[in-house]
């Protein structure tokens, strides 16, 4: 565990800042009916990423608002045991946001959002600490951060506007929003952005109109974006990094146990090894390493891969031997 390293330091410098809502989940086996037992979890694509960044041993925040309540007790602890710092951490009164997810890895997945006006949805611009974002390596946000709310939206605009490097995962969910209100916070946000990360063929297609991760990355560089990097599954991503392309296969998963959550995974370490110094496929093919292993966990946090077990993954040797947060 790293919970010191948020401890050792107090110059309020992170190596990668994200902002988001933190979910508390409720998980079935079976599906959702009266008396079915449940397992408490702690998630959401910030938290995930945030976690993964923060194992590829990058100083990480989190910009997320928490409820004063036991379950905003419980979600502090569990970014602190992951090794996040908590000092970007805002508490208020309010609903702690909430999902139910039925898992069965081969088939459909069930979910139910308890989300709507919740405390971690009224994150706005007054919740930043500017000078901090503007000294982090980089800073995170995602198109579920947008469609919180309107405030929250403004947060990431007045983030980005500051961020030396800000990288931005469309992560489009028609539960949360319109897919013309995510095509437009994609233009809104693509010039600003260091790094964008969509999926493919399901992002790509919907915000982008692209038949290809190819056409897909490009045309987010037209609409202002540095660098592209288009996750495409399974088999890996198509990265476009300052007009070259290039394509990085996936390694493949020992185990799959629960595949959300692997753009997170992805997200947050590519992020984080870019910062610590990685040329940009080097980052990539760290995240995709880390991806790989986490899909072997339930939920986007039950495996968080050490950065030996991610070198061991890239060297094709035996990932599960020892050192990891299971
Ligand atoms: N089953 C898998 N096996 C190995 N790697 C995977 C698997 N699923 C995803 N990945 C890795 O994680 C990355 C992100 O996954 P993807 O499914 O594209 O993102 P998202 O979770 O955003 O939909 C992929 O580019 C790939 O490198
Ligand atoms: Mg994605």
């Amino acid at each position: 565990m790293s919970t010191d390293r948020t401890t050792e330091h107090d110059s309020g410098d992170f190596d990668v800042v994200v902002l988001g809502e933190v979910l508390v989940e409720v998980s079935t086996d079976a599906p959702f009916d009266d008396g079915v037992e449940a397992r408490l979890g702690v998630s959401g694509d910030a938290f995930n990423v945030a976690a993964a960044a923060a194992a590829a041993g990058a100083r990480v925040g989190l910009v997320a608002v928490l409820g004063e309540d036991e379950l905003g007790d419980a979600v502090r602890r569990r970014v602190e045991e992951l090794g996040i710092a908590p000092d970007l951490l805002r508490r208020r009164p309010g609903q702690q946001g909430v999902y139910f997810v039925h898992g069965d890895p081969d088939g459909e997945r069930e979910f139910a959002y308890v989300r709507a006006h919740s405390v971690g949805s009224t994150l706005s611009p007054e919740d930043l600490d500017l000078p901090v974002l503007k000294r982090a390596g980089a800073v995170v946000a995602s198109g579920i951060t947008c469609a919180l709310s309107e405030s929250a939206e403004a947060a990431v605009h007045a983030a980005a506007e500051v961020a030396e490097r800000f990288v931005l995962d469309p992560n489009h969910r028609p539960r949360l929003s319109s897919v013309d209100d995510a095509r437009r916070r994609l233009r809104d946000l693509a010039p600003s952005a260091w790094l964008v990360t969509p999926s493919h063929p399901g992002e790509t297609a919907e915000l982008l109109d692209a038949t290809s991760a190819a056409e897909g990355a490009r045309s987010l560089v037209d609409l202002g974006a540095r660098h592209v990097a288009v996750t495409c599954g399974a088999d890996g991503v198509h990265l476009l990094e300052g007009g070259v392309e290039q394509w990085i296969p996936a390694i493949p998963a020992h185990r799959v146990v629960d595949q959300t959550g692997a753009g997170d995974a992805f997200l947050g370490s590519v992020a984080a090894r870019s910062v610590l110094g990685d040329p940009l496929p080097e980052a990539v093919r760290w995240g995709v390493a880390a991806a790989s292993l986490a899909v072997g966990g339930r939920g986007g946090t039950g495996v968080v891969p050490t950065p030996d077990q991610i070198r061991a993954h890239l060297q094709h040797e035996d990932p599960h031997s020892e050192g990891g947060r299971a």
